[in-house]
């Protein structure tokens, strides 16, 4: 958070000698050029704007998650944001207790990034009660009364389900699988892209009879829990799994060594997907050991901001703002992928 309180300095002194108004004269050029210099390196940084935003983050679970704190804070500074930031640590209470202080506290705007879908509706009505607009950033809910949020400035996770299985259909036709059997690794349950991910896939195979879900499982976009379901998922279906469906980047990386110790080589003998596109993924990609990510951008400050200082000013704002996101996959010269940046 930045500092809000200003000091004043008086001058004391009665007389200022020569040698002192020669010091302070070259002080005032060399602070005039610092002046300078900084307005030309600020770049776009606009001018402070007078908003407190409360952000409660859901913790730091991934690379993704890491990527996504950063740029809030980046874009907060950026637009002379005031950032109050909480990291709930993967609990939903946290996230409400956050919620709760930015209340007491009287923020201008409220955002959070919700862990899981349900159990909001209360800490809501409060901030509805105190007067203060709520931003849902990448994650949705779902409350039982309406309007208690102002929008949502996240991706579109059933495209991005989709979008996974459009690619497996092809690689399906080009290497000419006639059965496809496919282990699924979601993310943390009963939240927005778990549900909504599971939801693309499962509705895009549909429409081809090769394709058959052996298992999901749970891995709460964990990379130890990627690897401890990948070690379960070997011993129990083996040579049948033809493909590995990951939720995120982060299981995926847990998943892959479990895969090698069993015996095969993923990318070869296992068609691995996965989804968030960070650099150490793209690598892997790079490799030949992931077949194809799609892209989840957590590069959401700028709307965020953008957003809070509408709703501040009391402006009507866009009530879903999707980024647009693409797919990296062997389909293409991957060593021409731009470096990722989280
Ligand atoms: O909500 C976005 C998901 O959360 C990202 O895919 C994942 O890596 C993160 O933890």
């Amino acid at each position: 958070m930045k500092n809000f309180l200003w000091k004043n300095h008086s001058d004391t002194g009665k007389r200022t000698s020569n040698r002192i108004r020669k010091i302070s004269g070259f002080l005032s050029i060399l602070l005039a050029a610092f002046f300078i210099a900084g307005c030309v390196n600020s770049g776009d940084k606009k001018e402070d704007t007078d908003i407190l935003l409360g952000f409660s983050q859901i913790g730091s679970e991934s690379a993704w998650r890491i990527g996504n704190t950063t740029d809030i804070e980046q874009q907060a500074e950026n637009y002379g944001v005031n950032l109050m930031f909480e990291n709930a640590n993967q609990k939903q209470e946290n996230q409400i207790d956050a919620i709760r202080r930015f209340i007491a506290y009287k923020v201008d705007v409220i955002a959070f990034s919700p862990i899981v879908e349900d159990g909001w509706d209360n800490v809501l009505m409060e901030a509805k009660d105190a007067g203060i607009p709520v931003i849902l950033v990448d994650r949705d809910i779902s409350t039982e009364t309406e309007g208690l949020t102002t929008c949502l400035i996240g991706a579109d996770f059933y495209e991005e389900g989709v979008m996974a299985a459009e690619y497996l259909i092809r690689k399906a036709d080009r290497i000419g699988l006639t059965e496809v059997n496919i282990v699924e690794i979601t993310g943390t349950e009963n939240s927005t892209p778990m549900r909504q991910r599971q939801a693309g896939f499962a509705d895009t195979i549909a429409k081809d009879e090769r394709m058959h879900i052996l298992e999901s499982i749970d891995g709460d976009f964990l990379k130890s829990r990627g690897a401890e379901c990948m070690r379960y998922l070997m011993e129990t279906y083996g040579d049948e799994i033809d493909v590995v469906y990951s939720h995120n980047d982060e299981m995926t990386l847990g998943a892959l060594p479990e895969i090698e110790k069993a015996g095969y080589v993923p990318g070869r003998d296992v068609i691995i997907i996965s989804i968030d596109g960070g650099q150490e993924a793209i690598d892997v990609l790079k490799e030949g050991k992931i077949n194809c990510v799609v892209e989840c951008t957590p590069k959401l400050g700028k709307e965020v901001m953008e957003t809070a200082i509408k709703l501040k000013a009391g402006e009507k704002v866009e009530p879903v703002i999707h980024p647009m996101e693409v797919v990296f996959s062997d389909e293409q010269d991957t060593s021409k992928i731009e470096p990722r940046g989280y």
